[in-house]
């Protein structure tokens, strides 16, 4: 298993050349991207690799106020010189230097399907925002909380076939992330889900056959929130929620 370090050099430059256009979105992540977006909106984007996504949201709505953040150098690096326009900079999801409150959206996609720690990214996540937190994650009911990521993991193949490395292929279990997310402080306004059971990529080693993809929107709280409105019915999961 490589790590994003061992990973940042000129040969993986492709690897970050991720999703730019609308059209490249799953149509799951389209049921709540348009319904958060609004101009003069501040977003923060955890995991934004070359950056092709601030591409992607100011086609839905172009006067956002973007920045992209990434563990990665050589990403960064990419998207400063394809997006001058937009701010980029060299972070770990798990510790953003941002005040509490500070973005209207924040959003994080196709990184905690590779990144185990779901709960330090989404922790900060809710932090720094003021009032969406947006993010995708692979669910499964009673899977616990342990995972051995030498049997889960995914091949990452590039352009130039010589070169292959791997990441974990993380699958959280489906209770245990809705229940963390309801015991977010302050308690989250609201807990929206949306998704649908796929068949795991032939590149993924992992003892699961198939995986729920899910789309989280959190709606971030004040102090003294009353009780979370949970709307998970359009996730082909039954998910067992005990008192918030
Ligand atoms: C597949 S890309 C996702 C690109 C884009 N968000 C999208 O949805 O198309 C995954 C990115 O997550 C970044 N990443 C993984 N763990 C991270 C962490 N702990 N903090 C910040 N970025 C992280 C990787 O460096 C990589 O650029």
């Amino acid at each position: 298993m490589s790590t994003v370090e061992e990973q940042s050099n000129e040969g993986t430059i492709d690897y970050y050349e991720v999703r730019r256009e609308v059209t490249d979105l799953h149509p799951s992540e389209m049921v709540f991207l348009p319904r958060v977006l609004f101009p003069g909106a501040k977003v923060l984007d955890v995991g934004c690799a070359s950056g092709g996504f601030f591409n992607i949201l100011r086609s839905l709505e172009p006067l956002i106020e973007y920045t992209g953040v990434d563990i990665a150098a050589p990403a960064i690096e990419l998207a400063r010189q394809q997006y001058p326009e937009a701010r980029f900079e060299v972070l770990e999801g798990t510790q953003l230097p941002f005040e509490d409150n500070t973005f209207d959206i924040v959003h994080c996609t196709k990184v905690l399907v590779i990144e185990p720690r779901y709960k330090e990214i989404l922790k900060e996540m809710y932090r720094v925002s003021n009032r969406f937190v947006l993010a995708d994650i692979r669910l499964l009911k009673g899977i616990g909380s342990e995972q051995d990521f030498e049997k889960s993991f995914y091949r990452v193949q590039l352009t130039d076939d010589r070169v292959e490395f791997t990441v974990p292929y993380v699958v959280n279990d489906a209770d245990e992330v809705v229940e963390f997310v309801l015991h977010l402080k302050p308690k989250p306004k609201a807990l929206r889900g949306t998704g649908y059971f796929h068949r795991v990529a032939d590149e993924a080693e992992t003892p699961h056959d198939e995986v729920c993809m899910t789309i989280l929107l959190v709606q971030k709280g004040e102090q003294g929130q009353g009780e979370t409105v949970v709307d998970l019915n359009d996730l082909p999961i039954e998910f067992l929620i005990t008192g918030q």
